[in-house]
């Protein structure tokens, strides 16, 4: 064996011990504190505690926001990417985790939300979701199918657009 792989091994043996261990569902990011992990709560997060985990489609934020006496249920207070909040986390007495609904075909969120709101179309041009607008089609003064790719172009066409093919053919017509 040569001394690089001796020395990898005696290091990795010196950390393995030196390691804080947290509970179940935690870790530490500097081996002094344990935090339940992201997508857990709990009220203490050191070695033979458990973390619990967030309910499905909800996540927490690991840190003293889902760690410590305090903590509830509440901590898990943002829905995962491709759902939004139909109703907000609520910490008060044992604590209410955020409710999520998935978002409708061919929308997103961007990024994990905590707030009441809707979730956005793949189609820049498509008409904004809200409660009463709950599938994506082409805002008003467009025409065609929304996109089904997010982060692709536009599939809906423009009136104008459609309307100056139109008259481009109409005025060959006349031409001819
Ligand atoms: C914590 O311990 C692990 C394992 O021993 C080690 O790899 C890591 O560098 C340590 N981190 C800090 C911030 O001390
Ligand atoms: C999570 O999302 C799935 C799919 O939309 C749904 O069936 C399930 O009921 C949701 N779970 C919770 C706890 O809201
Ligand atoms: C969403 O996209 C799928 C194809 O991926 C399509 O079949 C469906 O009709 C679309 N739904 C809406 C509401 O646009």
């Amino acid at each position: 064996m040569n001394k690089l792989l001796l020395l990898t091994i005696f290091l990795g043996i010196v950390g393995y011990c030196t390691a804080l261990d947290c509970a179940t569902g935690a870790s530490t990011q500097d081996n002094i504190t344990c935090y339940c992990a992201h997508g857990y709560y709990g009220t203490d997060a050191s070695k033979g505690q458990t973390c619990q985990r967030c309910p499905d489609n909800s996540t927490s934020t690991s840190g003293s926001a889902n760690t410590g006496p305090g903590i509830n249920i509440g901590a898990c207070n943002q829905c995962v990417n491709g759902y939004y909040v139909t109703a907000v986390a609520n910490t008060a007495s044992s604590g209410t985790a955020v409710q999520c609904q998935q978002c409708p075909a061919n929308s997103t969120t961007s990024s994990a939300m905590s707030t009441v709101g809707f979730c956005t179309c793949y189609d820049p041009n498509a008409a904004p979701l809200s409660s009463s607008v709950t599938t994506c089609a082409c805002k008003s003064g467009y025409k065609g199918t929304p996109t089904t790719t997010a982060g692709s172009a536009s599939t809906c066409v423009a009136n104008s657009v459609i309307l100056s093919i139109f008259a481009a053919l109409l005025s060959l017509v006349f031409l001819f």
